[in-house]
């Protein structure tokens, strides 16, 4: 499902960013989030992998397939923002020939990054395509304006301090020409899917996280920064506000996860 449509935003998805529980600013807020990440690094995939059935595989698989205009370009390089431990960045290496560079600003979730690469790299296109790790914030990115092909940001863009600056950031550091890809939870609309999706997520969702990950916070911080993040709509305002030409956004999954696309002119 492709859409561009205006719809009524509701006044709990109004958060600029992330805003965990607790947290007095923006500084605040980032501080907490690096902190949370880095504390769950351990347990994060299998959680990740768990908590979503394994469609999070097929989500990635999916990005990978939009992209392959400029993933099969050798020349081109791609940013994968707040790649966490490198799922996604892994994936951008494996499926085509374009330069794949991982960020995050938790250290210990890139360092899980770089075993897992080294586990899968014995010599083939990931070895050759993936540019390595570098420890970020994606708000202060280290790279020259117009450096990049593509960036992409798997469940990482929720979790920002101020999203516009996130996307101003991701602006910059594009070509013309270059593409933004972000993937993001959504809170599904309709009835049935959609009250389903608030019990798992409210009701489950947190309690299975605390007690794999032993974090108490991490897993009920998920479903409230899903519930504030902006709306499709809100967030394809965002993107044009920053600049970005044709914001475009795909439902999967009944709606509970979103694909953003959009072109820096
Ligand atoms: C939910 S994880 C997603 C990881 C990975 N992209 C995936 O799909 O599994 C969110 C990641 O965003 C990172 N993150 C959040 N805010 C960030 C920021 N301002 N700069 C860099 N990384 C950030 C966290 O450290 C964490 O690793």
């Amino acid at each position: 499902m492709m859409m561009t449509a205006a719809t009524p935003t509701p006044a709990k998805h109004s958060a600029t960013g992330a805003q965990p529980e607790g947290a007095i600013g923006e500084r605040d807020a980032a501080a907490r989030v690096r902190e949370m990440f880095g504390n769950i690094a351990p347990r994060y995939d299998f959680l990740n992998h768990f908590l979503s059935g394994h469609m999070d595989r097929l989500w990635r698989r999916r990005v990978v397939a939009r992209f392959q205009d400029v993933l099969q370009r050798p020349e081109a390089r791609a940013l994968d923002l707040c790649c966490g431990t490198g799922d996604l960045t892994i994936a951008l290496a494996r499926g085509g020939r374009a330069k794949v560079i991982g960020s995050d600003y938790a250290h210990p979730m890139l360092v899980r990054a770089a075993e897992k690469s080294r586990n899968y790299s014995a010599g083939g296109s990931l070895s050759e395509n993936l540019a390595g790790y570098v420890e970020a914030d994606a708000l202060q990115l280290p790279y020259d304006a117009n450096s990049f092909d593509l960036v992409t940001d798997a469940f990482g863009f929720r979790n920002l301090a101020n999203y516009d600056r996130g996307f101003a950031e991701i602006f910059r550091v594009l070509r013309p020409g270059g593409q933004i890809g972000i993937l993001e939870f959504n809170e599904p609309t309709g009835d049935y899917f959609g009250r389903l999706f608030r019990f798992y997520m409210k009701r489950i969702l947190p309690r299975l996280g605390r007690i794999i990950s032993g974090s108490k916070s991490a897993y009920s911080y998920l479903p409230a920064s899903v519930e504030k993040f902006p709306t499709p709509d809100d967030l394809i305002a965002k993107l044009t506000a920053a600049g970005f030409a044709n914001p475009t956004y795909e439902l999967w999954t009944g709606g509970s996860v979103a694909l953003y696309r959009a072109t820096k002119p």
